[in-house]
């Protein structure tokens, strides 16, 4: 059996209703809007945040879960499609999940409408139904995700990103979001317990991994279903590249500086960054690092019972960092 059917085996049913409830939670008077969430609905990525959601919420109830868990799961889902929507037109991207991104199709005015719309629809579906604790911690999470994008473009200007900064601007723009699913999962069954926070920090931790492995894809050539070679185009420095520019030479520490700053657009010349990097270490010590937050994460999940939610969510934390998408 495929890794991500094993993991899907204890929620399977919860998944498949899942996601009827979540066409339905797109649904719009407008006709192109709905156009538009059906070209997206109909393209569904790795589905791995409501995963986290009805896994993390069994986990910590030994299976009976809720209408809350399940409207968390959309808000979360509908949450992080608003995000990508966005990010495609900020990194101006003109592919998603294999096919072409929204942006790419009907422009960037639309995509940043689509993209204030599912918003605006996550946050009702949580207010209509007076789920305002998860309300919360959803909101917080977006917060956190447009800081941190932020920070990352006030970086790719100035170019002079720390690996400290790169693991707040990572932390903010995407763990935040799984660490949300994570404790969103168990406040929707166990609101005001030690677990809520215990699988924040969870999240947190496998979200900071999850991102460093999307990151290392950036510097692959297998294809993923959306561009890669993309972040030094838009001077968008990651983790194997920051470690590189603090083992070198000043010498080739400028060569790089130069590269990104001035020769960004030129393909021949990230090309050369690219090489540079990969001979110098850079995904190396970037794995290393991933293989940490992976580790510090599997060591909290170590403190519950055993139970097949459990033994999913070891198996995600792996596919967190072996996937290849
Ligand atoms: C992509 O997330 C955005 C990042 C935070 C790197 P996913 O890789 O989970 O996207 P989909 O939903 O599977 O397409
Ligand atoms: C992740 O950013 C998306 C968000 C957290 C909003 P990236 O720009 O690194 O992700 P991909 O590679 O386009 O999915
Ligand atoms: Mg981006
Ligand atoms: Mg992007």
């Amino acid at each position: 059996m495929k890794i991500t059917e094993q993991i899907k085996q204890p929620i399977d049913f919860e998944m498949e209703l899942f996601e009827q409830k979540f066409r339905l939670s797109m649904s719009s008077k407008v006709a192109l809007l709905n156009r538009i969430t059906h070209y997206i609905v109909n393209r569904k990525g790795k589905q791995m945040r409501p995963m986290f959601v009805f896994l993390v919420a069994k986990m910590v109830s030994n299976g009976e879960i809720s209408e809350r868990t399940y409207r968390g799961a959309s808000v979360i889902e509908l949450i992080h499609t608003a995000t990508l929507v966005h990010d495609d037109v900020v990194d101006d991207s003109n592919q998603r999940r294999g096919f072409f991104s929204i942006n790419a199709l009907w422009k960037n005015k639309i995509a940043v409408l689509i993209g204030d719309f599912l918003l605006s629809k996550g946050l009702l579906l949580s207010i209509d139904n007076n789920d305002f604790d998860l309300l919360k911690i959803i909101s917080i999470a977006v917060r956190e995700m447009s800081e941190g994008e932020l920070l990352q473009i006030e970086k790719a200007r100035k170019l002079d990103i720390t690996e400290s900064v790169y693991y707040d601007i990572i932390r903010q723009k995407t763990a935040t979001l799984i660490a949300a699913c994570c404790s969103l999962g168990a406040a929707s069954v166990r609101p005001n317990t030690q677990a809520v926070e215990t699988m924040r920090r969870f999240g947190e931790l496998i979200g900071m991994a999850f991102q460093i492995k999307d990151d290392l894809f950036d510097y692959g050539t297998q294809s993923i279903g959306k561009p890669t070679g993309i972040d030094i185009k838009e001077q968008k420095m990651t983790l194997p590249l920051i470690h590189v520019l603090n083992t070198v030479s000043k010498k080739d520490k400028n060569w790089l500086i130069n590269s990104i700053k001035n020769h960004n657009k030129d393909k021949k010349r990230v090309n050369e960054v690219i090489k540079f990097v990969k001979k110098n270490g850079g995904l190396e010590y970037a794995v290393s690092k991933m293989k940490f937050f992976q580790s510090e994460a599997f060591k909290i999940l170590q403190n519950y019972p055993e139970s097949e939610y459990k033994k999913a969510l070891e198996l995600m934390v792996n596919y967190v960092i072996d996937r290849k998408k």
